[in-house]
């Protein structure tokens, strides 16, 4: 205080054109460092934004017509896979010819045609007697933040969560394929007498209600049948017809759409899978769809005619809000699903 009471003084003692070139200076000074922070504020910066790329992890499952999910995911060079596990479900392998080989040899056809970073690892279904992923997820996790994408069964994604419960903060977000509400299931085709399920949920009913009921706090976006577009022709003609392809792994993912086509499902439509894929990692997909923000559960008890089905609650306090996409635009999504199915590996 003192100091200030002297410096004062003194600056009462100076006279006043020196007063008044000071202050100048003064302003001066402040002007230039404006200018100078003013630079550095528009310019400094390299215009890009430094996105920080989540890795995904992909718990898929060996039927043919998920094969697609796994091209796409290496088509786009903005993503990471950061590991892929193979759900065994013995309903799937019976009666959707799940193959968990199927997965590795297409990651073996894409590597061969060009995708050399980034390779993504296949590991085996916890309950696998080799290569299970707990492991080496845990490890993976201990370091780095993911997001889980589930286009199979919830099976194995249910169980890290459940049992890895210290892990639960690096998951930054959940992004599951199933389940239906404004729109018939399309669990028939495994079981006749099921009318209102959606076939991943009805794989594992338990897995698929532990996700949604979000007893894990991580937050949850959900893709049900809702929200697979029928596909448009062109589409339809470039992706699934694919007559013009010769690569291995187009040929791949073409067969097994066919397959799924012809076999099971009559109405063209999108797999659930490949609209959470395109949902997970496109912003653009993500703009202008209806999305709705509620407490789901699933049916899981084997003695209900309901079982597998997905359902809204009733609203309590305790209950965690999933967000539900019920549509997506169909212009965005096939141009983009379209665009990058023509994208080198390379
Ligand atoms: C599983 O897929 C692999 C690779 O695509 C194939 O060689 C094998 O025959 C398939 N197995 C069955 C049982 O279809
Ligand atoms: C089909 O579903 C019905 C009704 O839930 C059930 O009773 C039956 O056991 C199921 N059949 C098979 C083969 O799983």
């Amino acid at each position: 205080m003192e100091q200030v009471k002297e410096y004062y003084a003194k600056w009462t003692e100076v006279p006043q054109p020196r007063k008044i070139k000071t202050a100048k200076l003064i302003a001066f000074v402040s002007y230039f460092l404006f200018l100078l922070l003013l630079v550095v504020y528009a310019f400094g910066r390299t215009g890009k934004k430094t996105v920080t790329v989540v890795p995904t992890i992909l718990f898929t499952d060996g039927t043919p017509y998920n094969l697609e999910v796994v091209r796409y995911l290496a088509q786009r060079r903005d993503v990471v896979i950061g590991m892929i596990v193979v759900a065994t479900n013995a309903l799937a392998d019976a009666q959707l010819k799940a193959n968990a080989t199927s997965v590795t040899t297409l990651v073996s056809a894409l590597q061969s045609e060009g995708l050399k970073t980034r390779v993504p690892d296949v590991y085996s279904s916890y309950d696998a007697a080799t290569d299970s992923f707990l492991g080496p997820l845990d490890a993976k996790l201990a370091s780095t933040t993911v997001n889980f994408l589930i286009v199979g069964p919830c099976t194995d994604a249910a169980y890290f969560l459940q049992q890895y419960a210290g892990r639960r903060g690096n998951v930054n977000k959940i992004y599951v394929a199933g389940g239906a509400f404004n729109t018939a299931g399309n669990a028939k085709f495994l079981n006749t007498s099921i009318t209102g399920a959606e076939r991943n949920f009805y794989l594992d009913p338990a897995a698929a209600d532990y996700v949604v009921a979000m007893k894990h706090a991580r937050p949850v976006v959900m893709l049900p049948l809702d929200a697979a577009l029928t596909w448009t022709s062109s589409a339809y003609s470039a992706i699934v017809s694919n007559s013009g392809t010769t690569s291995a792994s187009a040929t791949a993912v073409a067969e097994g759409l066919r397959w799924y086509y012809d076999a099971v499902d009559k109405t063209k439509r999108v797999t659930v899978g490949m609209a959470a894929a395109a949902y997970a990692v496109d912003t653009e997909v993500q703009t202008g769809v209806k999305v709705t923000t509620i407490p789901v559960r699933v049916y899981t008890s084997a003695a209900d005619a309901r079982y597998g089905q997905s359902f809204r609650p009733p609203a309590s306090a305790e209950a965690k809000l999933v967000t539900v996409v019920l549509s997506l635009n169909e212009g965005t999504f096939f141009s983009h699903l379209t665009n990058v199915d023509t994208l080198a590996l390379a």
